[in-house]
């Protein structure tokens, strides 16, 4: 059983010296945009969620730096996010949230709060070269060197933390080497966790869910990191002349895949379902009420889609609304209950 107050001290430990108590503590930095998203014809086989029924689903969805630090620094390396909202017919909605990494850093709420206690942005401490050559030889991957103007470090309490921590070291090792997309829609997004989902005949499946884009993924050269602020420009100047789309996959569970652990991945053999096709199409002008204000919660969930038992996506339930509130943003789905 969690401590009551940890979703607390999350929020509490995510915010840095940095970022701006008015904005998001993480995912500081983001533009949304809106759309609609279209089901595949075998969708509703493996769900009866009303988005994989109805024909067309209309949905706002934010992209982000992972960064809590509240100035705009698109070229460095960064873990980006893409929260989906999507307004279903019955006039309610649910939440799909994803971010660029495929694992999380910890299993439990427990184990991630000692993560972010370590992992808070430390002075960057320059590497000698004769440092790296030892490095390079022990076959360890040197630091990367601070980008002009980076004072601190977002990665080197992580890695410290994941030497001696084995379950964070695939989260923290794909963190480090993650870089910077050419477009918030040239990357792919995973939703990390697992869910529950009921097909038309009632059979369950434990699945999880990611958004591939349709014009591929791609990266920015890491020696030639572009100007800071272009995501958002990029973005808007894209949709003006053309749609954006992407893929959702969805991914089978089988027996013995962990179902309730984020930072585990499953094999890469799993049967994959193309489960709908995501368009969007325009940028709104109110990025204060439709981004800035807005406020997701990956509990946020409709029949036909159930959490697994996995304790992080639990403890993100309470995390999201006591940050909505304390930034205030719009209430939060959960604020009422
Ligand atoms: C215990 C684990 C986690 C904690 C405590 C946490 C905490 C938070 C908080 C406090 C926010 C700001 C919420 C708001 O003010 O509206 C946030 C935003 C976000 N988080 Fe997490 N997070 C966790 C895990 C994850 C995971 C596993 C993912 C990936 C699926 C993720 C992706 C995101 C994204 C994309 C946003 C921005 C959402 C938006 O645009 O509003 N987080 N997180």
């Amino acid at each position: 059983m969690s401590d009551p107050g940890i979703a607390e001290k999350l929020v509490e430990v995510l915010q840095r010296p940095d970022g701006d108590l008015a904005l998001r503590p993480v995912h500081t930095i983001g533009i949304s945009a809106t759309g609609f998203f279209k089901p595949s014809p075998i969708a509703q086989n493996f769900c009866v969620a009303d988005h994989f029924k109805a024909e067309k689903t209309d949905v706002i969805v934010r992209f982000s730096n992972g960064s809590g630090c509240a100035v705009v620094h698109d070229g460095w390396s960064d873990v980006r996010g893409m929260a989906v909202r999507f307004h279903l017919s019955d006039g309610t909605d649910t939440d799909l949230i994803a971010m660029t990494l495929p694992e999380f850093f910890a299993p439990t709420p427990e184990t991630f709060l000692e993560f972010a206690e370590e992992a808070e942005p430390k002075l960057y401490k320059g590497e000698s070269p004769w440092r790296k050559i030892a490095n390079y030889l022990q076959l360890i991957l040197p630091a990367r060197d601070p980008y002009p103007g980076e004072t601190i470090s977002p990665d080197a309490g992580a890695i410290a933390f994941a030497d001696s921590n084995a379950y964070s070291q695939l989260g923290v090792l794909q963190a480090a080497q993650i870089g910077a997309p050419t477009s918030y829609v040239r990357a792919a997004y995973h939703a990390v966790h697992t869910f529950v989902v009921t097909g038309a005949d009632g059979t369950r499946r434990w699945v999880r869910f990611s958004w591939q884009p349709i014009a591929g993924v791609l990266s920015t050269n890491p020696a030639e990191p572009p100007v800071d602020d272009y995501l958002r420009a990029e973005l808007k100047k894209r949709l003006a002349k053309e749609t954006a789309r992407f893929s959702l996959m969805m991914t089978i569970g089988e027996i013995g895949d962990d179902f309730n652990n984020s930072s585990r991945p499953w094999p890469p053999h799993r049967k994959r379902i193309m489960m709908g096709t995501l368009t969007l199409n325009a940028v709104p002008e109110d990025q204060t009420g439709l981004s800035e204000k807005l406020s997701f919660n990956p509990g946020l969930l409709t029949d036909g889609i159930a959490a697994s038992d996995d304790p992080v996506l639990k403890v993100r339930i309470d995390s999201y609304k006591i940050s909505s509130a304390w930034r205030g943003g719009a209430p939060c789905p959960f604020s009422e209950s």
